[in-house]
């Protein structure tokens, strides 16, 4: 072979080796890097198969991660113990790499694995993978492809040693990455989730102080979601606000006195106007929590009317956002069909002839059309999903007292 022969197959060699490096690196979810890295190495070295094996350090363990070859599915997840037995378990012990070109004649081939999933292993190169001076695990890739010039399978040398040692390194940072990435994600997972319990908490609370309109707040975060989707919002983590949004709607009225909030008779205009306050007080301390300010729209303005007669600031059609014309809608159904202090609830035949009759005043007119269009079946199957309140007979055994105020 020529010398401009060779130069051309190592630059060839180099930017496969750069592209199959960059493959690996560019994601972060684990199961996808750990096959990458399978199938990049099977490429860059011409072999039957390979696998990833790492060290489970609590159960002093190793665990084949991924595989290529004809006996992938077989190894998925497969453990062994780690020791200098197999020949894994000797490159991580020893942190050296391995070449095993007739594995009959090897002390580290038990062919125990072979046995297991049918394969032959013929010849085998092993290197460790570390991150920061610790062995994560190592590459395997076995049986070598017969080269262009011979039909005869080639055996491995020193340069396959540096070739695939060098893409262990890449492999490491990747797996490492992705690893911190997993941690990250989890966490996150779990803060989100003390978060969602922390607002549960607080709607709970809200529900309580308000006239005891028992579970409202959960109910219209799975109606305002589901109609929402019916709309077409299917960004999640839009939906995630809208959600948050509904909960906390009425968050504000933590602020109304109790002489006001639970008056049992009617509030003069002066009440009112202080009742009619609880959206921008909401508003203004949920926007000190920088994870909630995409749920403000529905806090401050679910109490717009689509004619411009709502309030606080008497926004008039699309300029209210989607989001609380959506959840206004489905505010007044829970109201409406809930049993309340003052009253029975309604039906939803007469829940119905209420949105019919303040379609275009009240509520945006295709927001009610995409919720009624769903017809009753829909809606009381998500009730049932979220839970009823209570009756009224098992709120007030005695009776129940006269309507005060209405919905605010
Ligand atoms: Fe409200
Ligand atoms: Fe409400």
């Amino acid at each position: 072979m020529s010398t401009a022969q060779t130069l051309d197959d190592e630059l060839s060699s180099l930017a496969t080796f750069y592209e199959l490096g960059s493959y690996i690196c560019s994601e972060l979810n684990l199961d996808e890097v750990l096959t990458r890295i399978s199938w990049a190495v099977v490429n860059l070295m011409q072999t039957e198969a390979s696998s990833i094996i790492t060290v489970d350090e609590a159960n002093n363990q190793l665990t084949f991660e991924a595989a290529y070859g004809v006996a992938a599915s077989r190894l998925s997840k497969f453990t062994f113990p780690r020791n200098e037995k197999s020949v894994a378990g000797w490159v991580v012990m020893t942190g050296q790499p391995l070449i095993i070109n007739n594995t009959h004649n090897s002390p580290h081939f038990s062919g125990n694995i072979d046995r297991d999933t049918h394969f032959v292993t013929r010849n085998i190169l092993c290197v460790p993978m570390s991150v920061k001076g610790k062995i994560i695990g190592c590459i395997e890739v076995l049986n070598k492809k017969a080269g262009t010039i011979s039909e005869v399978p080639a055996d491995f040398n020193d340069l396959d040693m540096v070739r695939l040692s060098a893409m262990s390194s890449q492999a490491a940072v990747a797996i490492d990455n992705a690893r911190q990435y997993q941690r990250v994600e989890s966490a996150m997972s779990e803060l989100n989730a003390s978060y969602y319990q922390c607002l549960l908490f607080l709607s709970d609370t809200i529900d309580l102080r308000d006239s005891n309109t028992g579970g409202h707040c959960r109910r219209v975060v799975k109606y305002t979601r589901n109609l929402a989707e019916h709309l077409g919002i299917s960004d999640p983590k839009e939906l995630t606000d809208i959600e948050y949004g509904a909960l906390l709607h009425d968050v504000g009225k933590l602020k109304i006195e109790d002489r006001i909030l639970r008056k049992p008779g009617p509030l003069d205009e002066d009440e009112w106007k202080i009742m009619r306050m609880h959206p921008q007080y909401g508003s203004d301390g949920l926007s000190q929590i920088k994870f909630l300010w995409r749920a403000l729209p529905i806090v401050l303005y679910h109490h717009e009317h689509w004619d411009g007669s709502g309030y606080p600031e008497g926004r008039v059609g699309e300029d209210i956002p989607i989001e609380a014309r959506i959840f206004a809608v489905c505010d007044a159904f829970d109201a409406i069909t809930s049993v309340r202090p003052y009253k029975e609830a309604m039906s939803y035949t007469e829940a119905r002839e209420y949105f019919l009759r303040e379609r275009g005043r009240i509520y945006d007119p295709k927001v009610v059309d995409a919720f009624l269009a769903l017809g009753e079946s829909h809606w009381v199957k998500l009730l049932a999903e979220v839970g009823h309140s209570p009756s009224l007979n098992e709120l007030f055994p005695g009776g129940f007292p006269p309507n005060p105020n209405g919905t605010a």
